[in-house]
C-alpha cells in the first residue's frame, strides 16, 4: 500500500506566516497527526505532496520514512496526486489523505482500504450543510456514478448531502492512466482527483464509500477559528481517553495536553492545567488547579499545589510541591521532599526529606537528606562568566536569608546562622554565622520635629 498526503494548500486564511500544516494541534503539526496515523497502517510508501512554505514543512518534518513531491504550480487534487507517482509502489492500494485534516483515525482508514478491494473507495458523510464540498452522485441503484464539484454542480446535484471528504483509496495500477487523461475543463480550471470516480465506474470497476464513526475524524482546518474548534474535539478525545484508564479530572473540558501525559491509577488532576512534551503522573498524583507540566515525571503519591511550574525535571515520590512553585530544567527530587511557594529550583538535586518551604533560589546545587533551607536561601551560583557548584551536605541546616557563594560547601550536620553569606565551607556539625554584632544603644531617642 501507499499513502500520499497532500499538503500544498496555502492556507491563506490562517493569516499566517507559518505553513498551514505546520500549525499545531495538540501540540503537533496538523500534518504530524497525519503522518503519524499514515505510519500505523505500515504503508510500502509515504509521500507527501508539497508546496508553497514546503521549505519549512520539509525541514519540520523529514524523516528517512518519507518521500517528498514537489507541486509548483498548484494545479488541483488530481495535479497533486500525479506529482506522487514516480515515488509509489506500482501495486496495491494508493490511500490519498489531506495534511490539514488531523483527526482521522487509523481504524477508519482500514475499513475505506477494504472496501476498496477489487475497484475504489471514496469517503463520504452525510452533513446538513454540504456547502462547498463536492457531492456524491449516485445512479437509481444506490451505486456511486461519479463527484461532481460545489462549482460545477446543478441545482439538483447541490442539493445532494453526502459529501466527499477527499480522503479516497485507490487501484495503484490505474492511478497513472487515469490522473494523465484528467482535463481542467471545469469551472475552477483545475484537475480533479475526484473525476477519476466517473472512470473507475467507466471501466467497470466498483466504487464503495465508508463512512467516518465520527465527523470530526474529517474536519479539515482552514481558518483559526476552525483550528481552535479542532483543538477542543482533540483535547475532549485525550481527556475522555485518560478518564477511561481511571485518571480523575475535575473538569474534562478544563485541561489540555499538548504532547503525552501519561498517568497511573488513582491520579487527580485540577481545572486549567497545562501538560506539555512527556508528563508522567505516577499513582496517586494529585496535581491542583493551574500547574503547566512539560516534560516531566512525577513519582506515586506525590502533591503538585495550585500554580506551579515544572518543566525538564523528576519529582520523586510523596513530595509536596507548591504551589507557587518552579523546578527548572535539571531539578531532581528525590522522596519525600517538599518544596513550597516562590521556591526555584534549576540543575540540581535534593535528597530524600529536605526541605524549602519558602522563597529560595537553587541552582547548580546538590542538597543531600533532610537539608532545611531557610526563606530567603539563596546561591549565588553566577559569577557574572561561569557558573559554580554549591554542595549541602545530610542533615544541614541553612538559616533564612544566607547567601550561598559558590562554589561552596556546607558539611554535613552543619548550621548556618540566619543571614550568612557563605563565602568560604562550613565546616561540618559546627555553627558557621557571618553578621555584624548586634549592638543597642542605650539612651537612645527618636528625632523629633522642630
Ligand atoms: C476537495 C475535493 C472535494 C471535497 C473537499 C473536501 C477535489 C477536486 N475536490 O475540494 O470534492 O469535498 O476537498 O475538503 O478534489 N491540495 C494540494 N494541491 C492542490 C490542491 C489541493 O495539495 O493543487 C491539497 C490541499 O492542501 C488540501 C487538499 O488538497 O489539503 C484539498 O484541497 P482544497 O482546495 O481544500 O479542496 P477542494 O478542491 O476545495
Ligand atoms: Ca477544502
Amino acid at each position: 500500500m501507499n499513502i500520499v498526503i497532500l499538503a500544498a494548500g496555502q492556507g491563506k486564511r490562517m493569516n499566517s506566516d507559518l505553513p498551514k500544516v505546520l500549525h499545531p494541534l495538540a501540540g503537533k503539526a496538523l500534518v504530524r497527526h497525519v503522518i503519524d496515523t499514515a505510519r500505523a497502517l505500515s504503508p510500502r510508501r509515504l509521500c507527501v505532496v508539497y508546496g508553497h512554505g514546503g521549505d519549512a514543512v520539509r525541514a519540520a518534518l523529514d524523516a528517512p520514512d518519507l518521500s517528498w513531491a514537489l507541486q509548483e504550480p498548484r494545479l488541483g487534487t488530481g495535479h497533486a496526486v500525479r506529482q506522487a507517482l514516480p515515488f509509489l509502489d506500482g501495486l496495491g492500494t494508493t490511500l490519498v489523505l489531506y495534511g490539514d485534516v488531523p483527526l482521522i483515525r487509523a481504524e477508519t482508514l482500514r475499513e475505506l482500504i477494504d472496501a476498496a478491494s477489487g475497484g475504489m473507495a471514496v469517503l463520504t458523510v452525510e452533513l446538513a450543510d454540504p456547502q462547498g464540498y463536492g457531492r456524491i452522485v449516485r445512479d437509481p441503484a444506490g451505486r456511486v456514478a461519479r463527484i461532481v464539484e460545489q462549482n460545477d454542480a446543478s441545482a439538483g446535484e447541490r442539493a445532494i448531502r453526502e459529501i466527499n471528504t477527499g480522503i479516497m483509496a485507490l487501484p495503484t495500477e490505474r492511478l497513472g492512466e487515469w490522473l494523465n487523461r484528467l482535463s481542467s475543463d471545469n469551472a475552477q480550471r483545475e484537475y480533479y482527483l475526484t473525476d477519476v470516480v466517473g472512470m473507475a465506474v467507466d471501466a467497470g470497476l466498483p466504487v464503495r464509500t465508508a463512512s467516518p464513526a465520527h465527523t470530526w475524524e474529517v474536519l479539515g482546518v482552514n481558518s483559526q477559528a476552525q483550528l481552535a474548534e479542532l483543538e477542543r474535539v482533540a483535547q475532549r478525545a485525550i481527556a475522555e481517553n485518560l478518564m477511561e484508564r481511571g485518571a480523575r479530572l475535575a473538569d474534562p473540558a478544563r485541561i489540555d495536553v499538548r504532547g503525552e501525559l501519561r498517568c497511573g491509577r488513582d491520579v487527580c488532576i485540577d481545572v486549567g492545567c497545562v501538560f506539555e512534551g512527556r508528563v508522567e503522573l505516577g499513582e496517586a498524583v494529585e496535581i491542583g488547579p493551574n500547574c503547566v507540566l512539560k516534560n516531566a515525571r512525577i513519582g506515586p503519591g506525590t502533591r503538585i499545589e495550585a500554580f506551579t511550574h515544572i518543566e525538564d525535571a523528576v519529582v520523586g515520590a510523596d513530595n509536596r510541591i507548591g504551589p507557587f512553585a518552579r523546578l527548572r530544567p535539571g531539578a531532581e527530587l528525590a522522596e519525600d521532599v517538599h518544596v513550597g511557594n516562590f521556591v526555584e529550583i534549576k540543575k540540581s538535586a535534593i535528597a530524600a526529606h529536605s526541605k524549602a518551604n519558602h522563597l529560595a533560589y537553587i541552582g547548580d546545587a546538590t542538597v543531600g537528606r533532610r537539608v532545611n533551607i531557610g526563606a530567603g536561601t539563596i546561591t549565588c551560583n553566577y559569577d557574572g562568566a561561569n557558573k559554580h557548584r554549591t554542595i549541602i551536605e545530610d542533615d544541614a541546616f541553612i538559616g533564612s536569608d544566607t547567601q550561598l557563594v559558590a562554589p561552596v560547601t556546607v558539611g554535613r550536620g552543619a548550621t548556618l546562622g540566619a543571614g550568612t553569606t557563605l563565602t568560604k565551607d562550613a565546616p561540618p556539625g559546627g555553627l558557621t554565622v557571618s553578621r555584624a554584632k548586634q549592638a543597642s544603644i542605650p539612651g537612645w531617642k527618636r528625632p523629633e520635629k522642630e
